[in-house]
């Protein structure tokens, strides 16, 4: 095993009390070993999120996806979903190239291998003479999938345990998130690693104020509370009434949801995005917005533009100061930073977890 690796990894200190901790070390953010280690432990072993369930609602209907640099494919069949590497047993070529779509078989573009939508060979052209190949035997690899409310999430892992949710699961059920409708999807892009990224959502508010006037206006920083709960944390807000924002941002609290690693989950009254962050590089990351409504009739269009458009500003705001982190870290004269004991319990809860994924693979 890497030598240098582990020894990064001993540099951080995941037993100091939240009121004496560290952030992680900047070298976690700037070193590739660090992404390669991510990509295999963190990105693939814990649950990801795939699709929206609307998306895969009759046999046939796929999505495909990259997992860190791992292509999956969703797809359901008469019996239920499934998910595999969607990678074809021939020459590895790439066998669903589209990010969606409708098929009745898995038919490879190269030499035209063909999967059943359960995933097994079905046909193998101009491949009758070949001795040892048993069809029966061969199939796209299956990888684990669940279902949640209207999201579908995946798991390389394929000993991984069932989805935990902790108490999101009952709460959002309660919110009656399942009635509100996709709108709009965006994505954005963003020069940091993306743990910057997350960093940034996991600060308790602290740059809300500074940073996002807009959502300042209509968020009670003081009443900010933060709960850790397993691979979730719920940063909660009461909102003000007033502001010209106050009509898009509606409700008594805002509640913003995060399961490690990488998905977040934003609820207003009658409002939700969700955010998931992609890694594209140690330095690049985007994420992907989905925007849903109560309301998605023409007649509440405007009102919903507004909406994405309110969070477009702080998304902005976002990737700039990403960037001037991302940029700093780069620096030899950082090496980890303080943490407040007042807002920043979710990003420790973040490190922690990190750090015990990073580890145990190192074991
Ligand atoms: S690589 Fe898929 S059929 Fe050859
Ligand atoms: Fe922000």
């Amino acid at each position: 095993m890497d030598d240098g690796l582990k020894a990064l990894l001993r540099k951080y200190d995941s037993k100091a009390p939240l009121d004496r901790a560290f952030t992680i070390p900047r070298s976690w953010y700037v070193d590739p070993r660090v992404f390669e280690l991510e990509r295999k432990t963190v990105f693939g072993g814990n649950w990801q999120y795939a699709a929206r369930l609307d998306q895969l609602d009759r046999p046939g209907k796929y999505v495909t996806l990259d997992l860190a640099g791992e292509p999956v494919v969703v797809v359901r069949d008469a019996k239920g979903l499934n998910a595999f590497y969607n990678v074809c047993r021939h020459h590895a070529a790439i066998v669903l190239t589209q990010p969606s779509g409708d098929c009745s078989t898995l038919r490879c573009p190269y030499h035209g291998w063909t999967y059943g939508l359960d995933g097994k060979l079905k046909a193998a052209p101009d491949m009758g003479t070949a001795k040892g190949i048993d069809k029966g035997k061969i199939g796209l690899p299956p990888i684990q999938v669940e279902v949640w409310e209207n999201f579908v999430f995946v798991n390389l892992d394929t000993k991984a345990k069932p989805l935990e949710l902790g108490g999101m699961r009952a709460h959002l059920s309660e919110l009656a998130i399942g009635k509100l409708k996709f709108f709009e999807r965006r994505v954005y892009e963003f020069a940091c690693n993306w743990k910057v990224y997350v960093d940034n959502y996991m600060d308790g508010g602290y740059h809300v104020p500074i940073l996002h006037k807009s959502l300042a206006a209509v968020i009670d920083y003081e009443n900010y509370t933060i709960h850790s709960d397993g691979q979730v944390v719920l940063q909660k807000s009461p909102l003000k009434a007033s502001g010209a924002a106050a009509k898009l941002r509606r409700g008594r609290d805002a509640y913003y949801y995060w399961l490690y690693p990488n998905f977040m989950l934003n609820w207003y009254e009658g409002v939700m995005d969700t955010n998931l962050v992609l890694p594209l590089g140690h330095e690049r990351t985007q994420v992907v917005f989905d925007f849903y409504f109560d309301d998605v009739s023409p007649a509440a269009a405007a009102r919903n533009r507004a909406s994405i458009d309110l969070g477009e500003r702080i998304q902005h705001e976002d990737q700039d100061i990403s960037t001037s982190v991302q940029r700093g870290l780069g620096s030899r004269s950082y090496e980890a930073g303080r943490l407040s004991e007042r807002r920043e319990g979710g990003e420790r809860r973040f490190h922690k977890l990190l750090a015990g994924d990073l580890r145990r693979a190192l074991r």
